[in-house]
């Protein structure tokens, strides 16, 4: 079968890239614009070893946090209808919007209680590279960043980070920046979805370690 475009595929991602930029203009800095930036090339990445539709994987990395449901009241629907109606605009085809709003829909860490209705390689090249972009460098600069926007301390000696704690709870609670990595931050190498992500989110988790191994020596003037 073949495909008509309105728009080639580069003038479509193009598009793309306007309207992203557009929407996430003044966010907060860890979901802005740069965000997005870096998990379409580590997606575009990812996906040279995968047998998969670029067009999706890319779609998918650049419209997966338009309208973040933390900053619109929990509404998840706004980013996916913002996303297909966009796509529609472009009249690309029914049957890749669709699978490009799965993806928006699915990519979100949402711990073990959230069942997986819909999974294909795309939505996992795209789930890879915005798990890579919470861990490493990157991921603890983010982490601090998002700690700063809640009012969080950087760390509490006093706390010791409860891992039974649910999302939600830690969410709403003032725990410290440090708390997230245990809660969420070392975890994500153990959900990566393919070999090239697993292999990278090894690299970053050990830069995490060694961060957090002299972070709490220097907290105690040890080194
Ligand atoms: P995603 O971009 O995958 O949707 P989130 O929206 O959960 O991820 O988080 C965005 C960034 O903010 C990530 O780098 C994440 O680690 C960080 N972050 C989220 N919640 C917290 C928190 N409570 N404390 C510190 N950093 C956080
Ligand atoms: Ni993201």
């Amino acid at each position: 079968a073949y495909r008509v475009y309105l728009y080639g595929m580069q003038q479509i991602i193009d598009e793309t890239v306007v309207f992203v930029k557009k929407e996430l203009a003044g966010a907060e800095g860890g979901h802005d614009w740069w965000h997005i930036y870096r998990v379409w090339q580590q997606a575009k990445h990812i996906a040279a070893k995968e047998a998969v539709d670029p067009l999706v994987v890319e779609l998918g990395a650049l419209l997966h946090d338009i309208a973040d449901s933390k900053f619109h009241n929990g509404d998840e629907n706004i980013g996916p209808a913002k996303a297909v109606a966009f796509l529609q605009n472009l009249a690309v085809s029914p049957e890749i919007i669709a699978h490009v709003e799965n993806i928006i829909r699915h990519i979100s860490f949402k711990g073990g209680n959230h069942e997986k209705v819909f999974y294909s390689t795309e939505l996992g090249v795209v789930q890879d590279a915005d798990r890579l972009d919470a861990i490493g460098a990157i991921g603890i600069a983010r982490a601090f960043n998002y700690g700063g926007f809640t009012n969080r301390s950087l760390y509490d000696p006093a706390v010791v980070p409860n891992l039974e704690m649910t999302k939600e709870a830690y969410k709403n609670s003032t725990a410290p920046t440090i708390t997230h990595f245990y809660e969420k931050l070392l975890l994500l190498k153990d959900r990566m979805n393919t070999a090239t992500g697993k292999e990278l989110a090894a690299e970053r988790h050990a830069f995490m370690e060694i961060f957090l191994d002299r972070f709490y020596k220097e907290w105690e003037g040890v080194i």
